[in-house]
Protein backbone atom coordinates (compact mmCIF):
# COMPACT_ATOMS: atom_id res chain seq x y z
CA UNK A 1 0.00 0.00 0.00
CA UNK A 2 1.44 3.54 -0.87
CA UNK A 3 1.54 6.78 0.86
CA UNK A 4 -1.09 7.68 -1.59
CA UNK A 5 -3.52 5.31 -0.04
CA UNK A 6 -3.09 6.78 3.14
CA UNK A 7 -3.06 10.01 2.12
CA UNK A 8 -6.31 9.02 0.25
CA UNK A 9 -8.13 7.33 3.45
CA UNK A 10 -6.97 10.47 5.60
CA UNK A 11 -8.86 12.91 3.10
CA UNK A 12 -11.99 10.82 3.33
CA UNK A 13 -12.25 10.60 6.75
CA UNK A 14 -11.77 14.75 6.93
CA UNK A 15 -14.66 14.84 4.39
CA UNK A 16 -16.78 12.32 6.49
CA UNK A 17 -16.21 14.13 9.51
CA UNK A 18 -17.10 17.88 7.50
CA UNK A 19 -20.23 16.22 6.32
CA UNK A 20 -21.49 14.45 8.94
CA UNK A 21 -21.10 17.39 11.26
CA UNK A 22 -22.77 19.39 8.78
CA UNK A 23 -25.77 17.07 8.29
CA UNK A 24 -26.14 16.53 12.38
CA UNK A 25 -26.77 20.11 12.44
CA UNK A 26 -29.26 20.51 9.99
CA UNK A 27 -31.22 17.14 11.80
CA UNK A 28 -34.01 18.91 13.34
CA UNK A 29 -35.92 15.46 14.72
CA UNK A 30 -34.03 13.02 16.98
CA UNK A 31 -35.96 10.82 13.70
CA UNK A 32 -33.49 12.30 11.72
CA UNK A 33 -30.43 12.01 13.80
CA UNK A 34 -31.50 8.22 13.71
CA UNK A 35 -31.19 8.12 9.74
CA UNK A 36 -28.18 10.17 10.27
CA UNK A 37 -26.77 7.49 12.71
CA UNK A 38 -27.48 4.50 10.53
CA UNK A 39 -25.91 6.43 7.46
CA UNK A 40 -22.43 7.51 9.35
CA UNK A 41 -21.95 5.43 12.31
CA UNK A 42 -24.12 2.18 11.51
CA UNK A 43 -22.98 -1.32 10.49
CA UNK A 44 -23.58 0.18 7.11
CA UNK A 45 -22.10 3.63 7.62
CA UNK A 46 -19.32 5.18 5.73
CA UNK A 47 -17.27 6.05 8.49
CA UNK A 48 -17.60 2.27 9.29
CA UNK A 49 -17.13 1.28 6.04
CA UNK A 50 -13.12 3.16 6.14
CA UNK A 51 -12.76 1.70 9.76
CA UNK A 52 -13.09 -2.11 7.96
CA UNK A 53 -10.73 -1.05 5.15
CA UNK A 54 -7.73 -0.14 7.08
CA UNK A 55 -6.96 -3.91 7.16
CA UNK A 56 -5.85 -3.28 3.73
CA UNK A 57 -3.19 -0.49 4.78
CA UNK A 58 0.29 -1.62 5.88
CA UNK A 59 1.60 -1.96 9.14
CA UNK A 60 3.01 0.98 8.98
CA UNK A 61 0.54 2.98 7.92
CA UNK A 62 -2.78 1.52 10.13
CA UNK A 63 -1.78 3.21 13.44
CA UNK A 64 -2.17 6.88 12.09
CA UNK A 65 -5.25 6.35 9.80
CA UNK A 66 -6.60 4.31 12.65
CA UNK A 67 -6.06 6.91 15.50
CA UNK A 68 -7.68 9.31 12.99
CA UNK A 69 -10.58 7.16 12.11
CA UNK A 70 -11.01 6.35 15.58
CA UNK A 71 -11.12 10.26 17.16
CA UNK A 72 -13.16 11.24 14.64
CA UNK A 73 -16.38 8.20 15.43
CA UNK A 74 -15.55 9.35 19.24
CA UNK A 75 -16.48 12.91 18.27
CA UNK A 76 -18.95 12.10 16.27
CA UNK A 77 -20.55 9.91 18.55
CA UNK A 78 -20.46 12.01 21.14
CA UNK A 79 -21.98 14.98 18.76
CA UNK A 80 -24.52 12.83 18.11
CA UNK A 81 -25.21 12.51 21.88
CA UNK A 82 -25.71 15.99 22.58
CA UNK A 83 -27.50 16.94 19.37
CA UNK A 84 -30.27 14.07 20.36
CA UNK A 85 -30.40 15.40 23.70
CA UNK A 86 -31.43 18.92 22.33
CA UNK A 87 -33.70 17.62 19.85
CA UNK A 88 -35.31 15.55 22.80
CA UNK A 89 -36.04 18.20 24.89
CA UNK A 90 -37.81 20.38 22.08
CA UNK A 91 -40.39 17.55 21.25
CA UNK A 92 -41.08 17.08 24.51
CA UNK A 93 -41.56 20.32 25.03
CA UNK A 94 -43.95 20.68 21.58
CA UNK A 95 -45.79 17.83 22.69
CA UNK A 96 -46.30 19.25 26.21
CA UNK A 97 -47.66 22.67 25.04
CA UNK A 98 -49.85 20.82 22.17
CA UNK A 99 -51.42 18.29 24.88
CA UNK A 100 -51.85 21.40 27.57
CA UNK A 101 -55.64 21.07 29.05
CA UNK A 102 -57.03 24.54 28.77
CA UNK A 103 -58.80 24.63 32.03
CA UNK A 104 -60.21 27.98 31.12
CA UNK A 105 -62.57 26.19 28.48
CA UNK A 106 -65.98 25.68 29.31
CA UNK A 107 -67.12 21.66 29.26
CA UNK A 108 -69.05 20.39 27.02
CA UNK A 109 -72.50 19.75 28.07
CA UNK A 110 -73.07 16.00 29.08
CA UNK A 111 -76.75 14.88 27.42
CA UNK A 112 -78.51 13.71 30.17
CA UNK A 113 -80.74 11.10 28.88
CA UNK A 114 -84.45 10.85 30.20
CA UNK A 115 -86.87 7.93 30.89
CA UNK A 116 -88.90 6.49 28.08
CA UNK A 117 -92.93 8.14 28.77
CA UNK A 118 -94.23 4.50 28.60
CA UNK A 119 -91.39 3.75 31.13
CA UNK A 120 -93.01 6.34 33.38
CA UNK A 121 -96.50 5.55 33.35
CA UNK A 122 -95.82 1.57 33.64
CA UNK A 123 -93.56 3.22 36.82
CA UNK A 124 -96.33 5.10 37.98
CA UNK A 125 -98.84 2.50 37.61
CA UNK A 126 -97.27 -0.03 39.52
CA UNK A 127 -96.27 2.83 42.75
CA UNK A 128 -100.44 3.31 42.61
CA UNK A 129 -101.69 -0.53 42.43
CA UNK A 130 -98.62 -1.64 45.00
CA UNK A 131 -99.84 0.52 47.14
CA UNK A 132 -103.34 -0.95 46.65
CA UNK A 133 -102.02 -4.52 47.34
CA UNK A 134 -101.52 -5.69 43.62
CA UNK A 135 -98.58 -7.47 42.67
CA UNK A 136 -96.90 -7.56 39.26
CA UNK A 137 -97.40 -10.95 37.46
CA UNK A 138 -95.51 -11.75 34.05
CA UNK A 139 -97.21 -13.56 31.26
CA UNK A 140 -96.15 -14.34 28.08
CA UNK A 141 -96.21 -11.83 24.47
CA UNK A 142 -96.70 -15.32 22.46
CA UNK A 143 -99.45 -17.21 23.34
CA UNK A 144 -101.69 -20.02 21.90
CA UNK A 145 -105.62 -19.53 20.51
CA UNK A 146 -106.89 -21.10 23.39
CA UNK A 147 -105.53 -18.53 25.56
CA UNK A 148 -105.81 -15.65 23.80
CA UNK A 149 -109.45 -16.44 22.70
CA UNK A 150 -111.32 -19.67 23.34
CA UNK A 151 -110.13 -19.09 27.20
CA UNK A 152 -111.81 -15.50 27.68
CA UNK A 153 -115.59 -16.86 25.63
CA UNK A 154 -113.96 -16.37 22.26
CA UNK A 155 -114.44 -19.84 20.65
CA UNK A 156 -113.31 -20.17 16.96
CA UNK A 157 -115.67 -17.69 14.83
CA UNK A 158 -116.70 -15.87 17.47
CA UNK A 159 -117.34 -11.92 15.83
CA UNK A 160 -115.37 -10.30 18.69
CA UNK A 161 -112.38 -11.91 17.71
CA UNK A 162 -112.46 -9.38 14.63
CA UNK A 163 -112.14 -6.64 17.23
CA UNK A 164 -108.34 -8.48 17.96
CA UNK A 165 -107.08 -9.38 14.99
CA UNK A 166 -103.77 -10.66 15.61
CA UNK A 167 -100.26 -11.10 13.36
CA UNK A 168 -100.12 -15.03 13.66
CA UNK A 169 -97.14 -17.33 13.24
CA UNK A 170 -96.03 -20.30 10.87
CA UNK A 171 -97.77 -22.32 13.90
CA UNK A 172 -101.43 -22.02 13.95
CA UNK A 173 -101.96 -22.07 16.86
CA UNK A 174 -99.16 -19.42 18.13
CA UNK A 175 -99.97 -15.78 17.71
CA UNK A 176 -98.89 -12.65 19.07
CA UNK A 177 -101.07 -11.71 22.33
CA UNK A 178 -103.32 -8.28 21.40
CA UNK A 179 -104.30 -8.11 25.20
CA UNK A 180 -103.08 -8.86 28.23
CA UNK A 181 -105.98 -10.57 29.60
CA UNK A 182 -104.48 -14.11 28.77
CA UNK A 183 -102.55 -13.65 31.85
CA UNK A 184 -105.84 -13.51 34.14
CA UNK A 185 -105.57 -17.63 33.36
CA UNK A 186 -101.92 -18.41 33.57
CA UNK A 187 -102.66 -15.78 36.94
CA UNK A 188 -105.77 -18.07 37.98
CA UNK A 189 -104.13 -21.22 36.90
CA UNK A 190 -101.36 -20.72 39.18
CA UNK A 191 -103.35 -19.42 42.47
CA UNK A 192 -106.25 -21.49 42.40
CA UNK A 193 -108.29 -21.51 45.12
CA UNK A 194 -106.36 -18.56 46.77
CA UNK A 195 -107.76 -14.86 46.52
CA UNK A 196 -105.44 -13.08 43.64
CA UNK A 197 -104.99 -9.15 43.42
CA UNK A 198 -102.16 -8.75 40.40
CA UNK A 199 -101.27 -6.46 37.82
CA UNK A 200 -99.99 -7.93 34.71
CA UNK A 201 -97.87 -5.38 32.42
CA UNK A 202 -96.42 -6.07 28.79
CA UNK A 203 -96.87 -5.50 25.03
CA UNK A 204 -99.80 -6.32 23.26
CA UNK A 205 -100.00 -6.57 19.10
CA UNK A 206 -102.86 -6.19 16.99
CA UNK A 207 -103.11 -5.88 12.94
CA UNK A 208 -104.83 -2.89 12.64
CA UNK A 209 -104.24 0.52 11.23
CA UNK A 210 -101.48 2.89 12.63
CA UNK A 211 -103.15 6.25 13.50
CA UNK A 212 -102.38 9.07 15.94
CA UNK A 213 -103.87 6.72 18.73
CA UNK A 214 -103.70 3.54 17.80
CA UNK A 215 -100.49 1.47 17.08
CA UNK A 216 -99.79 -2.16 15.93
CA UNK A 217 -97.84 -2.41 19.18
CA UNK A 218 -98.36 -1.14 22.39
CA UNK A 219 -98.65 -1.53 26.48
CA UNK A 220 -101.14 -2.71 28.35
CA UNK A 221 -101.78 -3.28 32.13
CA UNK A 222 -103.54 -5.92 32.74
CA UNK A 223 -105.47 -5.72 36.66
CA UNK A 224 -107.16 -8.49 38.24
CA UNK A 225 -108.70 -9.39 41.98
CA UNK A 226 -110.78 -12.61 42.67
CA UNK A 227 -111.76 -13.71 46.05
CA UNK A 228 -115.42 -14.13 47.48
CA UNK A 229 -117.65 -11.03 48.08
CA UNK A 230 -116.09 -8.92 44.97
CA UNK A 231 -118.29 -6.62 43.52
CA UNK A 232 -118.45 -4.06 40.74
CA UNK A 233 -117.95 -1.39 43.65
CA UNK A 234 -114.80 -2.68 44.21
CA UNK A 235 -114.09 -2.24 40.62
CA UNK A 236 -115.16 1.54 40.65
CA UNK A 237 -113.57 2.30 44.18
CA UNK A 238 -110.08 0.74 42.33
CA UNK A 239 -110.85 2.65 39.26
CA UNK A 240 -111.68 5.87 40.99
CA UNK A 241 -108.69 5.59 42.92
CA UNK A 242 -106.19 5.05 40.33
CA UNK A 243 -107.26 8.38 38.04
CA UNK A 244 -107.25 10.43 41.14
CA UNK A 245 -103.58 9.37 42.18
CA UNK A 246 -102.65 9.54 38.46
CA UNK A 247 -104.27 12.79 37.54
CA UNK A 248 -105.20 14.48 40.80
CA UNK A 249 -108.02 14.92 42.84
CA UNK A 250 -111.53 16.10 40.87
CA UNK A 251 -110.38 14.97 37.22
CA UNK A 252 -113.31 13.73 35.34
CA UNK A 253 -113.80 10.46 34.55
CA UNK A 254 -116.75 8.41 33.46
CA UNK A 255 -117.71 5.08 33.12
CA UNK A 256 -119.56 3.72 29.76
CA UNK A 257 -121.51 0.63 29.54
CA UNK A 258 -119.57 -1.79 27.26
CA UNK A 259 -119.15 -5.02 25.73
CA UNK A 260 -116.18 -7.50 26.37
CA UNK A 261 -116.73 -11.41 25.94
CA UNK A 262 -114.81 -11.86 29.16
CA UNK A 263 -116.74 -9.52 31.43
CA UNK A 264 -120.00 -9.38 32.34
CA UNK A 265 -120.99 -6.46 33.01
CA UNK A 266 -118.48 -4.90 31.47
CA UNK A 267 -117.06 -1.03 30.92
CA UNK A 268 -114.98 1.30 29.53
CA UNK A 269 -113.18 4.24 31.71
CA UNK A 270 -112.64 7.77 29.83
CA UNK A 271 -110.60 10.31 31.07
CA UNK A 272 -111.61 13.88 30.27
CA UNK A 273 -108.87 15.28 27.56
CA UNK A 274 -106.36 17.05 28.73
CA UNK A 275 -105.37 18.14 25.22
CA UNK A 276 -108.34 19.93 24.44
CA UNK A 277 -109.62 20.68 28.08
CA UNK A 278 -112.93 18.70 26.97
CA UNK A 279 -113.15 20.74 23.36
CA UNK A 280 -112.67 18.23 21.44
CA UNK A 281 -109.27 17.08 19.06
CA UNK A 282 -108.17 14.47 17.11
CA UNK A 283 -106.74 12.80 19.75
CA UNK A 284 -110.44 12.58 21.27
CA UNK A 285 -111.72 12.26 18.09
CA UNK A 286 -113.78 15.65 19.11
CA UNK A 287 -115.67 13.91 21.97
CA UNK A 288 -113.67 15.67 24.74
CA UNK A 289 -113.12 12.57 26.27
CA UNK A 290 -110.09 9.58 26.09
CA UNK A 291 -110.71 6.02 26.79
CA UNK A 292 -107.77 4.60 28.99
CA UNK A 293 -109.29 1.17 30.17
CA UNK A 294 -111.50 -1.63 29.23
CA UNK A 295 -112.96 -3.32 32.69
CA UNK A 296 -115.59 -5.87 34.40
CA UNK A 297 -116.58 -8.15 36.13
CA UNK A 298 -114.75 -11.46 35.77
CA UNK A 299 -116.97 -13.73 33.17
CA UNK A 300 -118.16 -16.81 34.72
CA UNK A 301 -116.50 -19.22 31.90
CA UNK A 302 -113.43 -17.27 32.47
CA UNK A 303 -113.56 -17.81 36.31
CA UNK A 304 -114.29 -21.75 35.77
CA UNK A 305 -110.88 -21.79 32.95
CA UNK A 306 -108.66 -20.54 35.98
CA UNK A 307 -110.11 -23.32 38.09
CA UNK A 308 -112.57 -21.21 40.41
CA UNK A 309 -116.07 -21.88 40.60
CA UNK A 310 -118.28 -18.82 40.06
CA UNK A 311 -121.23 -19.97 42.91
CA UNK A 312 -117.98 -19.26 45.52
CA UNK A 313 -115.76 -16.61 43.55
CA UNK A 314 -115.77 -13.69 41.96
CA UNK A 315 -113.81 -11.17 40.24
CA UNK A 316 -113.05 -8.01 38.39
CA UNK A 317 -110.42 -7.26 35.69
CA UNK A 318 -109.44 -4.12 33.51
CA UNK A 319 -107.46 -3.62 30.85
CA UNK A 320 -105.37 -0.30 30.79
CA UNK A 321 -103.09 1.56 27.73
CA UNK A 322 -100.27 2.96 29.34
CA UNK A 323 -99.08 5.18 25.91
CA UNK A 324 -102.49 6.78 25.87
CA UNK A 325 -102.28 7.48 29.69
CA UNK A 326 -98.66 9.15 28.66
CA UNK A 327 -100.37 11.23 25.82
CA UNK A 328 -103.15 12.57 28.39
CA UNK A 329 -100.45 13.07 30.96
CA UNK A 330 -97.51 14.62 28.55
CA UNK A 331 -99.56 16.17 26.16
CA UNK A 332 -98.63 14.28 23.26
CA UNK A 333 -100.22 14.32 20.26
CA UNK A 334 -99.48 11.29 18.54
CA UNK A 335 -99.33 7.57 19.52
CA UNK A 336 -96.82 7.19 16.72
CA UNK A 337 -93.82 9.07 18.41
CA UNK A 338 -93.48 6.40 21.11
CA UNK A 339 -92.28 3.66 19.19
CA UNK A 340 -90.51 5.71 15.91
CA UNK A 341 -86.91 6.24 17.90
CA UNK A 342 -86.34 9.59 17.29
CA UNK A 343 -84.48 10.71 20.34
CA UNK A 344 -86.14 14.38 20.78
CA UNK A 345 -89.51 13.23 21.27
CA UNK A 346 -87.65 12.43 24.53
CA UNK A 347 -86.41 15.87 25.06
CA UNK A 348 -90.05 17.14 24.53
CA UNK A 349 -91.02 15.61 27.67
CA UNK A 350 -90.68 17.46 30.37
C1 LIG B 1 -108.94 -4.96 25.73
O1 LIG B 1 -107.86 -5.20 25.19
C2 LIG B 1 -109.41 -5.78 26.87
N1 LIG B 1 -108.57 -6.93 27.01
C3 LIG B 1 -109.41 -4.93 28.13
C4 LIG B 1 -110.11 -5.58 29.27
C5 LIG B 1 -109.38 -6.26 30.22
C6 LIG B 1 -111.49 -5.49 29.40
C7 LIG B 1 -110.02 -6.87 31.28
C8 LIG B 1 -112.11 -6.09 30.45
C9 LIG B 1 -111.38 -6.75 31.40
P1 LIG B 1 -109.38 -2.78 24.40
O2 LIG B 1 -109.21 -3.35 23.07
O3 LIG B 1 -110.41 -1.73 24.56
O4 LIG B 1 -109.68 -3.90 25.46
O5 LIG B 1 -107.99 -2.20 24.91
C10 LIG B 1 -107.79 -1.75 26.22
C11 LIG B 1 -106.91 -0.49 26.24
O6 LIG B 1 -105.70 -0.74 25.53
C12 LIG B 1 -107.55 0.68 25.49
O7 LIG B 1 -108.41 1.39 26.35
C13 LIG B 1 -106.35 1.50 25.11
O8 LIG B 1 -105.92 2.28 26.18
C14 LIG B 1 -105.31 0.43 24.83
N2 LIG B 1 -105.26 0.13 23.40
C15 LIG B 1 -106.03 -0.69 22.68
N3 LIG B 1 -105.69 -0.71 21.39
C16 LIG B 1 -104.63 0.13 21.26
C17 LIG B 1 -103.80 0.53 20.17
N4 LIG B 1 -103.97 0.04 18.94
N5 LIG B 1 -102.82 1.41 20.42
C18 LIG B 1 -102.63 1.89 21.67
N6 LIG B 1 -103.35 1.53 22.74
C19 LIG B 1 -104.36 0.67 22.55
Amino acid sequence: MSNMDQQNILQQLEQIQQEASAALASASTTEETRAWHSEYLGSKGRLTGILRSLGSLSPQERPLVGKRANEIKLALESALESRQATLELTELETARSKERVDVTLPGRPQTVGKIHPTTRVLREIYAIFGSMGFQIYDSPEVETDEYNFQFLNMPPGHPARDMWDTFYTTDPELLLRTHTSPGQVHAMRQYAPETIRVILPGKCFRYEPVSARSESMFYQVEGLAVGKNITFSDLKGVMTSFAEQLYGPGHAMRFRKSYFPFTEPSVEVDIACVLCNGKGCPICKYTGWLEILGAGMVHPHVLQAGGYDPAEYSGFAFGMGPERIAMLKYGIDDIRYFFSNDVRFLERIG
